[in-house]
């Protein structure tokens, strides 16, 4: 097999990013584009990662662009087109722009890139992702969201912080809604095995919840304009490196449910198996009552603003 094309949607902060940590990873040759007024910004940002490669040990060949025949044959589509959040707005805030959005993107994507296996960050991430399935005529598991990895990515680095231990041991999984509904399942969450609930006290426990349903928000009012980038480009190149190395890590994603979980027609975060295939496997967990009320909310708002913005 040659060597992977990743395109990636929007020359925004993230998207920039997300090629930076691309490059840097050497996951496969990428193309940035963005819309064709700023075709030259992106030229000149993906030439300047270019020009890191060789100080990155990285083979990668990165090219920006205003044009969609560029992105021909892609093997991974990352979108992170559309508009973010400015502080006192909800994510759900976006749906009406970043709808439009997304169909104009998917229907060039797959224009011109139909085996693509396409990774999607736009908010509000679960409608967003489902109007990308919805709208491109791919195959239901190859089409997915991110949201958990990076919810599940603040739980840890939050829980590492309170406990004075090392990030990466921490193992978190966030369930739901990347909103203030979102479920980070404290009850399986651990350090290296050790169950969270035994080592933080409920209290603490209980705030570092609220901080991580909260993370995205913290953020957006701090910088007062824009929203959080490194670890949303960190969260896609974690899932890329997954697909596109066949991996097989499991992680929460933004899935397209067909019965799963007793959902239909609808996008939620939920455990998978990312492999080169995409989503290879839905891992079912059992929920216990008070969590499955919870998504069935999440789901109604979910389905509500679908069908508004179909
Ligand atoms: C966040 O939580 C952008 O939704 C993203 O920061």
């Amino acid at each position: 097999m040659g060597v992977n094309k990743i395109t990636v949607v929007g020359g925004g902060n993230t998207g920039i990013t997300t090629a930076f940590l691309l490059t840097a990873k050497n996951l496969g040759d990428i193309v940035v584009i963005d819309l064709p007024q700023f075709a030259n910004t992106v030229k000149g940002k993906t030439l300047d990662i270019l020009e890191a490669a060789p100080l990155l040990g990285s083979a990668t060949r990165i090219t920006g662009t205003g044009s969609y025949e560029d992105t021909a044959d892609s093997d991974l589509v990352i979108v992170t087109a559309g508009l973010p959040r400015k502080p006192g707005m909800t994510r759900n805030d976006l749906v009406k722009a970043n709808a439009e959005v997304i169909k104009g993107v998917m229907a060039e994507v797959v224009k011109y890139s139909p085996e693509a296996i396409v990774l999607v960050l736009t908010n509000p991430v679960e409608i967003i992702t489902h109007l990308a399935f919805r709208h491109s005529g791919l195959p239901r598991l190859k089409v997915l969201g991110q949201a958990g990895v990076l919810d599940g990515a603040r739980f840890r680095a939050f829980v590492a912080e309170d406990l004075g231990v090392k990030a990466e041991d921490v193992t978190t999984l966030v369930f739901g809604v990347h909103g203030d509904d979102m479920i980070p399942l404290t009850r399986i969450s651990a350090v290296n095995s050790v169950p969270l609930t035994n080592l933080i006290p409920p209290g603490r426990l209980e705030e570092i919840v609220r901080r991580t349903k909260g993370g995205g928000a913290e953020i957006v009012s701090l910088l007062g304009t824009g929203s959080a980038y490194f670890a949303p480009a960190a969260a896609l190149t974690a899932m890329a490196s997954s697909i596109l190395l066949n991996e097989n890590k499991l992680f929460s994603a933004v899935v397209n449910l067909d019965g799963e979980y007793g959902y239909k027609d609808v996008a939620l975060n939920v455990p998978v198996i990312l492999g080169r295939g995409g989503v290879e496997r839905i891992v079912d967990i059992p929920l216990e009552p008070a969590e499955k009320a919870v998504i069935d909310k999440s789901v109604a708002e979910v389905k509500e603003l679908l069908a508004a913005n179909a």
